[in-house]
């Protein structure tokens, strides 16, 4: 069954792609091939396997239905057309009651037409609800909370110290899921705020994160590789660049990930460096215009080998400049808002930046992380994404519509808490 079912996929896949060619001869090769990032025709995980072949199965019943119809219509059209000056003044043709055996025909066709699409559907709706009974006790349990504009992760089942005198909670991160390949992982969906929509269109569908009500997704990753996900519902200001990833890795490299962001923030022993060269790696700014896009193209050659080279630390690291930073982010209260597990620093409305250094994106899944656009993130964060909370620090206005004093940086403190950031592996 499974075989016939894949076959059937690929066929169809290929008469559509066909069928669209005309439509798509001005897109590039990878919309022709729907193998976007986040293409639903491309799929690899059970979830979205199984909705596509819902999504083929009407595609096709629609297809027999508007051959049929069309036929008949071309049919009548031409057989029955005026073919002289004289025909077009004729007399209607006798009126009949219509023939009761094609009418019950008609009925009948559209009922089995409706049958034929409800049946599979039922069944998709149950099978993708939630973890399918057999893996449920294998199953990874994760809480993802939607915030305008970012995605939160937690893992409930692992926990990770908080300080230094060994107290723990549930490892936290924030816009990149890791999970394991090929097993079983739902996702409690919650919101902090307004209806937010889980969307992982190689992995699964779409479910909404409403305020006050508990809903799940269930996603299965065939093997390991780098997704691209996405808020779906309109959700304010910078809806429209609310994402996040899912790395789905093997067993063992899932283990060695777990036992990294596990670990307190790292802290590096000051020792003598190269401080020119150290800080050469930070300095670059160039000046950004308006929401100007991300540098996130690196990622199309190979995605998830990206990921795995942010999991070790850079080569020149300044143990120096990076103390520096680790100051300021104290000194300018980035601290009230961030969690920094060994570093003292408490904050929770945004995201957790334990481990920040060692994920491929910042500023909700929109940039690339690196030290240009982190420097381009902390310098103007409104400029990116607008309207969101941490441009509200820097732009802060008073109860009498006046602006007060928000966070301020000179170009070396923005170098130095890049460094700091970029260390946190
Ligand atoms: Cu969150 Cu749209």
């Amino acid at each position: 069954m499974f075989t016939s079912l894949t076959k059937f996929s690929q066929w169809s896949r290929s008469a559509f792609a066909v069928a669209t060619l005309p439509l798509l001869s001005g897109c590039d090769l990878n919309f022709w091939r729907m193998e976007g990032h986040q293409s639903t025709i491309t799929v690899e995980g059970v979830v979205a396997r199984e909705q596509l072949q819902l999504f083929y199965i009407t595609c096709w019943v629609s297809l027999v239905i508007f051959v049929l119809v069309g036929g008949v219509l071309a049919y009548a059209t031409l057989k029955f057309r005026a073919r002289s000056a004289a025909d077009e003044h004729a007399e209607p043709p006798p009126q009949g009651h219509g023939n009761p055996l094609i009418e019950l025909g008609l009925i009948g066709a559209s009922v089995l037409a409706l049958v034929v699409i409800a049946v599979p559907t039922m069944q998709g709706i149950w099978s993708t609800y939630d973890v399918p009974e057999a893996e449920k006790k294998d199953a990874l349990q994760i809480t993802c909370t939607g915030n305008q504009w970012w995605f939160k992760f937690e893992y409930p089942s692992e926990l990770a110290p908080i300080n230094n005198a060994g107290a723990k909670a549930p490892l936290i991160t924030a816009n990149e899921l890791i999970i394991p390949a090929g097993r079983a992982v739902r996702v409690n969906l919650r919101t902090v705020d307004v209806i937010h929509s889980f969307w992982l269109p190689k992995l699964a569908g779409k479910v909404d994160m409403i305020p006050n009500r508990a809903n799940h997704i269930y996603i299965r990753a065939d093997h390991p590789g780098y997704y691209w996900g996405q808020c779906a519902e309109y959700c304010g200001d910078s809806h429209a660049v609310m994402r996040f990833r899912v790395i789905a890795l093997d067993q063992k490299e899932y283990a060695e990930w777990l036992e990294q962001q596990s670990q307190l923030a790292r802290t590096l022993a000051p020792r003598p460096t190269d401080t020119t060269q150290a800080k050469a790696q930070f300095a670059s700014l160039r000046s950004f215009k308006q929401n100007e896009t991300g540098v996130t193209d690196k990622f199309e050659i190979n995605p998830l080998e990206s990921w795995r080279a942010k999991q070790s630390p850079e080569k020149n690291e300044d143990a120096a400049l990076i103390a520096t930073g680790r100051q300021l982010f104290s000194t300018k209260a980035c601290l009230a808002c961030h969690n920094i597990r060994g570093h003292d620093a408490p904050g929770i409305t945004g995201p957790d930046l334990t481990h920040i250094g060692s994920r491929t994106t910042i500023a909700g899944g929109l940039l690339e992380n690196n030290s240009e656009q982190l420097r381009r993130w902390i310098h103007n964060p409104g400029a990116v994404k607008p309207g969101n909370k941490m441009s509200l620090a820097y732009a802060r206005i008073g109860q009498d519509g006046k602006p007060i004093d928000g966070i301020k940086l000179t170009g070396d403190e923005e170098v130095a808490l890049v460094a700091y950031l970029e260390s946190l592996k």
